[in-house]
């Protein structure tokens, strides 16, 4: 059986460290999960005139999370909290009212920073935003990543053992809180 994975990338920017955090994590995984980017840099900023009529990014936004059996966001920490352009992107997924998309979604959250916090406050921030949407989150293990350029390679490799054996075991752990919150979705349990 596989899984298809929606994951989002917090970050605009082009040397952007959580994609390849992205990367490393896609390489890592167990084969039973398929990733598949869902993009939102071309979202305008959300308000609820777009409600009578979603342009067409919203609408694909909105389509991918829903074909989705699981969702991954791997994100930076801004200030403390979470990016604008993510924060922005989850808004969309959420409306209109009585349509959110990530209901009942499982998911992971995982950032990577050059501070030794690692994007802690942000997944924090994360974890409240999902629970009022209703998405079931993997709560352990957590994972904090503090990057570091010798570690990981701009195409995904990451060179040292202990890192690789530690984001494998969080994504084999994400594979089956994904299985895990399907079987508890399907149709005859209460
Ligand atoms: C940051 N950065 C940052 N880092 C952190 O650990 N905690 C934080 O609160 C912040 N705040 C913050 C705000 C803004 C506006 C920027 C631009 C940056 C630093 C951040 O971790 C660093 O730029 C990373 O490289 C961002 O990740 P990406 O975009 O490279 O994936």
């Amino acid at each position: 059986k596989t899984y298809k994975i929606g994951y989002f990338v917090g970050s605009l920017a082009s040397g952007s460290i959580n994609r390849t955090l992205s990367k490393a994590l896609i390489k890592l995984a167990p084969e039973e999960l398929e990733f598949t980017e869902i993009p939102i840099r071309d979202l305008p900023l959300y308000n609820y005139d777009f409600d009578a009529d979603f342009p067409a990014e919203g609408r694909a936004l909105k389509e991918a999370i829903e074909a989705s059996d699981g969702i991954l966001f791997i994100s930076p920490e801004y200030n403390r909290s979470i990016p604008g352009a993510l924060k922005n992107a989850i808004d969309w997924g959420s409306r209109p009212w009585g349509a959110n998309s990530f209901a009942r979604k499982p998911t992971g959250i995982i950032g990577a920073s050059p501070g030794n916090i690692g994007t802690a406050v942000m997944q924090s921030s994360m974890r409240s935003v999902l629970s009022f949407l209703d998405a079931p989150q993997l709560n352990a293990p957590e994972a904090y990543v503090k990057f570091d350029a010798d570690v990981f390679g701009d195409d995904g490799e990451v060179r040292d053992e202990s890192t690789a054996t530690f984001l494998r075991h969080y994504m084999e752990e994400y594979g089956a809180f994904v299985e895990r919150v399907l079987d508890a979705n399907a149709p005859g349990h209460i």
